[in-house]
């Protein structure tokens, strides 16, 4: 059977899910809403948002749509697998009331203390009086988190108690992030390498996928402001054997149980943001989706039909999936506007993306990218993701430096140290 795929998104994630998909012999037809420039050439972009839950259902609906793909995190959070489901849509992705172990990380803290899942420690607070009051007994560095969806922006970490102070006003008082910020968690600082490892879930077995490791600061040297990330590499080599059995027995495996106990069984991608510290590995976050740029690392190595496994996870046969990545390496090279994630200008023409072309093992995936008067022209922070394929992570980190040479637009900004970390396995 041929089927109709929908893709919900509009990132260098959602563009990577796409090629993905596209790759599968199974799909006839490819859809992206809202989608941009780069999805353009696998799917047709259709002009509905990805908030605007009840229209994309009625486009899945009329177009007879066969599996619906959630790419972002804001609609899992809102509900829009259930408003799917509640039409009789196939859809991949976690209901509202499992998305929720992304959309509150009071949430997650609770599972993950009530099943012993390893974390920071950590508090949480309803009142800027009450976070105020312990801060004043606290040691420094110590976390504050804004509870809900803050872009990736809501974590502070804290190096005195003035600092913390200010960051308790800036998430609680000014509401910087809005209603993420009615709730606080306040966690202990921890230090170590830190991992992305994605996991597909079918709501009662999880398997989890080849590990990543993203940048999420704007500059060299892990300096400058948190953003959505800057660049990735995958395996991580510091996610070793061990490591791996660990994580499957103490938090992956753990994790869905607890969430299936909780009456809220996990179905889609399960991001777990891990930190290995000398205690052990333990959970940072947890997130509903593929990350991004984690899935412009991780998708071009996996050898599995997408649409096998999607489907496996709908139908709570995970189980039966061998589920198999390449023993190669892969390196993700942001390619941002300069100023991000501040103040940027947008809108300059992108030239020498042809070169990308017939070109086996090097990928361009658009983040903010759209067409104007038949150009493609910069249209976001982080602009393209320049992924390579290497033998090895030093082979992959070379071909994609050279790759982005390849790709030039003005005000073009990246990380010149993605992968830096590799040197020192
Ligand atoms: P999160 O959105 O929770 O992943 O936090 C964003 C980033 O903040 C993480 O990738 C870490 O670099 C850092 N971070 C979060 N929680 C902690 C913690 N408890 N200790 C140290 N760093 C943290
Ligand atoms: N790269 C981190 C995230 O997708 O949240």
């Amino acid at each position: 059977m041929s089927l109709k795929v929908l893709i919900v998104g509009s990132g260098g994630r959602e563009h990577a899910i796409a090629w993905k998909v596209s790759q599968s012999k199974r799909v006839d037809h490819i859809y992206c809403a809202p989608g941009n420039a780069g999805i353009a050439e696998y799917a047709e972009c259709v002009d509905i948002k990805a908030m605007e839950l009840e229209k994309l259902a009625d486009f899945a609906e009329s177009h007879e749509i066969d599996l619906t793909v959630i790419g972002m995190d804001d609609p899992l959070v809102a509900g829009i697998v259930d408003v799917f489901e509640a039409r009789g849509l196939r859809v991949f992705g976690p209901r509202k009331n499992a998305a929720v172990i992304e959309g509150s990380k009071a949430f997650s803290k609770e599972v993950m203390k009530k099943y012993q899942i390893p974390t920071a420690a950590y508090e949480t607070f309803d009142s800027a009086e009450a976070a105020l009051s312990y801060l004043e007994g606290a040691s420094f560095p110590i976390v504050l988190k804004a509870d809900g969806l803050a872009l990736g922006k809501g974590v502070l970490i804290c190096n005195s108690l003035q600092e913390a102070k200010d960051g308790v006003k800036t998430i609680m008082m000014d509401k910087q992030f809005g209603s993420a910020g009615d709730k606080l968690v306040i966690e202990e600082f921890m230090t170590g390498r830190e991992v992305s490892v994605l996991a597909f879930c079918d709501g009662t077995h999880i398997k989890p996928m080849t590990s990543a490791q993203d940048h999420k600061r704007a500059k060299d040297g892990d300096q400058g402001l948190n953003t959505g990330g800057m660049g990735t590499f995958s395996p991580s080599p510091f996610y070793t054997k061990e490591v791996a059995e660990f994580c499957e027995q103490h938090i992956y495996q753990p994790t869905m149980d607890a969430m299936k106990a909780e009456g809220r069984p996990f179905q889609g991608v399960l991001f777990c943001g891990l930190m290995l510290t000398k205690d052990g590995p333990k959970v940072l976050e947890y997130n509903a989706r593929f990350g991004d740029p984690e899935a412009q690392v991780v998708l071009p190595r996996m050898e599995n039909d997408i649409i096998d496994v999607f489907e496996a996870c709908i139908d709570g046969r995970l189980d039966e999936v061998d589920l198999r990545f390449a023993d190669n390496a892969a390196v993700c090279v942001i390619l941002a506007s300069n100023g991000y994630p501040e103040h940027y200008e947008k809108g300059f023409e992108i030239t020498g993306l042809e070169n990308f072309k017939g070109r086996d093992g090097y990928y361009v995936f658009h983040a903010g990218t759209k067409f104007d008067q038949g150009r493609i022209v910069t249209n976001g922070g982080r602009v393209l993701g320049v992924t390579a394929l290497g033998t090895d992570l030093k082979d992959a980190r070379r071909n994609a430096y050279e790759a982005t040479n390849w790709i030039q637009f003005e005000n073009k900004y990246m990380r010149g140290d993605i992968g830096k970390a590799i040197d020192e396995a």
